[in-house]
Formats: structure tokens, sequence, C-alpha cells
């Protein structure tokens, strides 16, 4: 019988690609829920039960009866979002987390696979950064990690099982470029394309840990039923850091454009470099499979592909967009 996973935030860019990746090994019944505040209806894969609720609510209660496993992925996520409203981020991050996983001791799910972040290793001096250090800082990353010590009191006190994925920079396709700040590939590959000259936040030398969406997807598919994985906390990256003007320069190379970027002030809560050490999660198996100009050329190839289809415009600011100029004046 197929096993039934439910994933938070299937809307979103992880959660949309996981559903996909779920849907094609033919095993699983997906349901979703999401709230579609950042996520996009039209980006769940279709063969998904969706529900539109937010963590928050009980009314996810009744849904969480039968499912054999949870990733949960919805979070208030943009660090320099999360800065401007710490209330809120709490309350999604870690009142929508606990309910989430109320939800789950009360349906007896067999395990919560759910997203910490690299971002709470942004007060560590030491890199690469192993699993058994965290420094939190930011309201984003203090959030995650309070996501993990309730998944520590729910192992202790219920018994629930779960896994802590420290995601590094994740990328690939459906990353959100509708963002007040989009994901940095998005941002340079589709302002390149389109002729318009791409910003870059402070100096462009801080130094990120970039990590492709399949390849955390072969390790999510491998935490389903892999006991080793359970009640421990896996860094997923690449080992490797790039400085922001390298990206831009290999972006650029790539596609056979020379644009010198505009550099505006720095945001707020971000650290200087990420870099993983994800010997624990290769030690049971993952491989990282993308290198990084790969995925650059898939990266292209992607957002030309969605140009062509119509599916990415910047001429006129959506909802998200409008929001974002609003809080940012507050
Ligand atoms: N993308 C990365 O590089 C990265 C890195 C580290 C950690 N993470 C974590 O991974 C997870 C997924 O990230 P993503 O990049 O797919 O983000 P995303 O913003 O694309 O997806 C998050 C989804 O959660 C939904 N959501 C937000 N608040 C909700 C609520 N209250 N109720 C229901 N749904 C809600 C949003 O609508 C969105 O669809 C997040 O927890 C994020 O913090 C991501």
């Amino acid at each position: 019988m197929k096993k039934t996973i439910l994933i938070t935030g299937v809307a979103g860019f992880i959660g949309s690609n996981l559903a996909d990746r779920l849907l094609k090994e033919k095993k699983y019944r997906i349901i979703g829920i999401d709230n579609l505040s950042y996520g996009i209806k039209e980006q769940i894969p279709g063969g998904v039960e969706f529900y539109k609720l937010d963590i928050r609510s009980k009314n996810i209660y009744p849904i969480f009866e039968n499912v054999d496993y949870v990733f949960h992925l919805a979070a208030k996520n943009c660090i320099s979002d999360c800065q401007i409203d710490p209330v809120e981020t709490s309350d999604i991050n870690i009142t929508g987390t606990l309910n989430v996983f109320e939800a789950s001791r009360l349906a007896r799910i067999k395990k919560i696979i759910y997203a910490e972040s690299a971002a709470v290793y942004e007060g560590c001096i030491k890199l690469p950064s192993t699993e058994k250090e965290s420094a939190p800082e930011s309201f984003y990353a203090i959030s995650k990690k309070a996501t993990a010590l309730l998944a520590n009191a729910y192992k202790r006190y219920f018994n629930v099982d779960s896994t802590a994925l420290r995601y590094f920079c994740v990328y690939g396709p459906r990353q959100d470029y509708r963002r007040t700040i989009p994901p940095l590939f998005s941002a340079f590959i589709i302002n390149l394309l389109q002729g318009n000259i791409p910003t870059i936040y402070g100096t462009g030398e801080k130094r990120r840990d970039f990590v492709h969406v399949d390849d955390v997807n072969d390790f999510h598919i491998q935490c389903i039923e892999d006991e080793k994985t359970n009640n421990q906390v896996f860094n997923l990256g690449s080992g490797k850091s790039f400085s922001v003007n390298e990206m831009y320069t290999m972006i650029s190379q790539i596609l056979h454009l020379d644009v010198k970027p505009m550099y505006k002030n720095d945001l707020p809560g971000e650290a200087l470099e990420t870099l993983a050490d994800a010997s624990k999660a290769k030690n049971i198996g993952w491989k990282q499979k993308t290198d990084i100009i790969t995925g650059i050329h898939s990266m292209i190839d992607y957002i030309k592909n969605e140009m062509v289809k119509g599916n990415i415009t910047t001429n006129k600011p959506t909802l998200r967009q409008a929001q974002g100029e609003r809080q940012a004046l507050v």
C-alpha cells in the first residue's frame, strides 16, 4: 500500500520540488498544506491533495490522520523580512511548528522531517560548520533553533521521531523570484536576460554554499525510510563557498554578457560566509551530484524556458512585492 506523506509549505520552492519528486517515485500519496502567503498555487504539482490552510490553525489536525510521514517546510524565511517582523516570524516558525508537531503527535505519524537552516551558524567563527555547533543571531535563525528544541522535547516527552535538515543555500527551479529581495540565481539570471542591471547588496564579498534542490531531495527520500536519520540533524551543503561577486561573474560569463552590477546597502542579519561540513550526511550515503557550473546552466535553461512560456515577467509588482515594500517603509 502507498505510504501517505504530508508536506507543509507545498506551494513553495522546496516543497513543490519535493512533491514532484515523491510523485515520480509512484509509491506515495501526497497531501500538501500551504496558506499561499509566499507560495504559488499553480506550482503545486497535479496529484497533490492540497489544503489551503495555515499551519497555526487547529483545522490542520484532521488532515494528519492516516499520514505516515510529515515534511515540515512551511516558514517565514526571508532573513531581511524576518528582521522587520520578529513577532510574525516567531508566530509562524515557532508556534506554527509547535502546532505541526502536536498534530503529528495526535495522529501518531512515524516521523517529521523538518527544515532547520544553516542560518543557525551565523554567529559561529569556525568554518566549515558542523552539526555540533550553532550560534543563531537573527530572528529567523533563532526561530529555526527553537524549532529544533521543540523537536527534542517532542522526542523526550512523547517519543515523536524527527529529522532536522540544515539546508545551506538551496537553488533550483521554482525559486521565488518575486520576493522583495529575490534569491541570487534568479535575480541575476532574470535581470541579465531582460537587459536590466542586477543589484548586489553590500560589497558582494559575502560567500555562500549552494546546493541544488535535486540533491536535497535525494536526502529527503533517504530520510523517509532510513532509521539512522531519526532524531539527528544533518547539514545539506556542497562544502564549497562562492562569493556573490564570483557567482555574478560565472553567470555573466556563461550568458556571454558584460554588465556592471549595481551595488546597494548591505542587508541586515546575514552571515559573512556559509560553508557546510556535510560529512555526517555523506557518511550515510548522501552524495552531492550537481556541481555549480552544471547548476548555473540548468537554472539558465529553466529560466529561459519559463520566460518563453510567459511565466516570468517583472513588469508589474506582485502582491508580494507590494507587501514587502510596505513592510520596508514601516
Ligand atoms: N531555500 C533555501 O535556501 C533554504 C535554506 C535554509 C532553510 N530553508 C527552509 O526550508 C523551508 C522551505 O524553504 P523554501 O525556500 O521552499 O521557502 P518558500 O518560501 O518557497 O516556501 C515556504 C512555503 O511556506 C508557506 N507558508 C508560510 N507561512 C505559512 C503558514 N503560516 N501556514 C502555511 N503555509 C505557510 C509559504 O506560502 C510557502 O509556500 C523553510 O522552512 C525555510 O526556512 C530554506
